[in-house]
């Protein structure tokens, strides 16, 4: 029987189909075949010699030791896509959070609470005029990283009537995942940001990518820019972030990596890694992960889609 170790967080719903005569889903197992996981961080001292795969429930991998693997001979695949629509769906969100006042206006209206009746009206009307926003159509949006989630958003922000800019350190805009003709194409980051009133970010965590949003390039930015993050929090170096938040060329930072240092400013929006966190993702993800490992361990197939 082929044995597949679980961590926690993994979405049991959807894997009941694999515990069949031939497979054991669980994370019971001490000698598995291979291993499924989503945020666990894995060190190479908990992958047993048994190990053959590792899937990561998710887009990045930086929480599997991929150059020991490596050495190892372990495969290692992620899920692209399959978490797609739920970041698509939250970044439409941090786009809404950064332009309209909502997070402000609902936390004034809660301070509202114990407003006489009478005078309520009166309160309403303040925040109607201290919260006003701006629309997203006809506004600029930059998506740095062309994958699977990147192109989604980019597309989305087409419906929206935005203009889309793209750019990605690795792939050409040519060769991006699905992506709509209508996005625009940028030569390198420092013209997207010139050009951008919005910018989302969609590259993984790695070495060309660590800290590329750093003082040089929002310096170069659109002054006011609303940058959102719904990638990994080491793409942006926070101290120059800091600094481009308190001179106001940031005019916005909404991000799905809390960092202390941002925690008290009211420009910063932080979630708490909610981008892939939906029902659906996480079992789409699963479910992915789990048939990739059972296509490798019964017909040696390694399938990254
Ligand atoms: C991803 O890498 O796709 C996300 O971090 C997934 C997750 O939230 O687990």
């Amino acid at each position: 029987m082929r044995k597949i170790r679980t961590y926690n967080q993994i979405a049991s719903r959807g894997l009941d189909r694999f515990s069949r005569d031939s497979y054991e889903v669980s994370s019971e197992i001490s000698q598995p075949d291979a291993i499924l996981l989503r945020s666990h961080k894995l060190s190479i001292d908990e992958i047993p010699q048994s190990v053959n795969a590792i899937a990561r429930a998710g887009a990045g991998v930086n929480n599997i030791p991929i150059d020991e693997c490596t050495r190892e001979g372990v495969v290692v695949f992620n899920t692209p896509g399959a978490n797609a629509n739920a970041v698509k769906e939250l970044v439409l969100a941090g786009l809404l959070l950064s332009s309209r006042g909502i997070a402000e206006g609902m936390q004034y209206v809660k301070g509202l609470a114990d407003t006489a009746p009478e005078q309520l009206n009166k309160e309403v009307e303040k925040g109607k005029k201290a919260y006003s926003g701006v629309e997203l159509t006809g506004k600029v949006l930059g998506v740095v990283g062309l994958g699977a989630i990147g192109a989604n958003v980019a597309n989305m922000a087409l419906e929206l009537g935005m203009e889309v800019i793209g750019f990605d350190p690795a792939i050409s805009v040519e060769a991006a995942w699905r992506l709509s003709s209508d996005v625009q194409r940028a030569e390198n980051l420092a013209s997207l940001l010139s050009r951008c009133d919005y910018v989302t970010l969609h590259v993984p965590a790695i070495d060309a990518t660590r800290g590329m949003i750093n003082s040089e390039a929002l310096a170069g930015a659109k002054a006011g820019l609303k940058l959102l993050n719904f990638a990994r929090g080491e793409i942006v170096d926070t101290d120059a972030l800091v600094v481009a938040l308190e001179n106001g060329q940031v005019g916005r930072y909404v991000s799905d990596f809390p960092s202390q240092l941002l925690m008290a400013n009211d420009k910063v929006m932080q979630l708490p890694h909610l981008g892939a966190s939906t029902v659906e993702a996480e079992e789409n993800c699963a479910v992915m992960g789990a048939n990739q490992l059972i296509d490798f361990l019964e017909n040696g197939n390694i399938k990254n889609s």
